[in-house]
């Protein structure tokens, strides 16, 4: 479904991702890892468009997306959860939601809401109230919802865990889970690797910018290099 071949990008003149290729299947949950700084961001906002590519090429069903604009991205079928949530506090939950479904055309926001509330009945709950006076774990389920607002055949999640408790973590990814066995198509974007490759069926390494390892997830967690560096052991 999505093809990336040998991506260069970065800000200026810095390059961050140095040669980067990946694939993601239909139907598929594939972890992009990496430490701090490794250059998993710069790869999704690269791929949204918001980033331009220095170099490489970046197909969605088999059609080339390599430099169209973002907001054409996301008319494909591409969303993106930012890291960090990056929702309107002052807006309410509701209308954080009917955001993330503005680009669609024809009435789609009441069937998307039936959809997220099934995912996140807690957001149901909270639909009046200010975004930012949402717990950090709703705000992150917020922004998901924002994204399937948005009707993704590819929906990619930066750090979704990040700064959650374990709890809230686990019942993140039970609908992370739940969302691939619906038939959503995602690229997870982790630090969490131990998590990341519980979910996901392939994964990619990323180390300063390039893939350093990759595979199938239940293969990586059982290898001694990722074990020692990715899971603490
Ligand atoms: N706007 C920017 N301008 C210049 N350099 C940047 C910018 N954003 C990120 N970088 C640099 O790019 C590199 C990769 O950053 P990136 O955010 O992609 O890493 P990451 O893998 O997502 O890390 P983290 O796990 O901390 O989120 C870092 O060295 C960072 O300092
Ligand atoms: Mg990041």
């Amino acid at each position: 479904m999505l093809r990336v071949e040998q991506l260069h990008s970065g800000y200026g003149s810095i390059e961050i991702l140095k040669g980067v290729s990946l694939e993601v299947h239909e139907g598929e949950v594939v972890s992009l890892i990496g430490a701090n700084g490794a250059g998993k961001s710069t790869a999704l906002m690269t791929l949204s468009g918001i980033l331009p590519l220095k170099s490489g090429k970046i197909f969605f069903k088999d059609e080339e997306i390599s430099r169209i604009s973002p907001h054409k991205i996301v008319s494909l079928g591409i969303c993106q959860v930012p890291e960090g949530r990056r929702i309107f506090p002052g807006l309410t939950v509701l209308e954080n939601l009917e955001l993330g479904g503005f680009s669609l055309r024809k009435n789609p926001i009441k069937n998307g809401l039936e959809t997220v509330f099934e995912y996140f009945p807690v957001l149901s709950d909270r639909k009046n109230q200010p975004g930012g006076t949402l717990s950090g774990g709703e705000q992150q389920m917020l922004a998901i919802g924002r994204a399937l607002m948005g009707k993704p055949k590819l929906l990619m999640m930066d750090e979704p865990s990040l700064g959650l408790a374990p709890i809230i973590v686990e019942k993140i990814f039970k609908m992370i889970k739940k969302m691939s066995e619906d038939g959503l198509t995602l690229l997870l974007v982790e630090q969490n690797a131990r998590m990341a490759l519980a979910i996901a069926h392939r994964a990619y390494i990323l180390e300063t910018g390039q893939v350093n390892l990759e595979g199938e997830a239940a293969r990586l967690l059982n290898d001694p290099r990722v074990r020692s560096a990715y899971l603490g052991e």
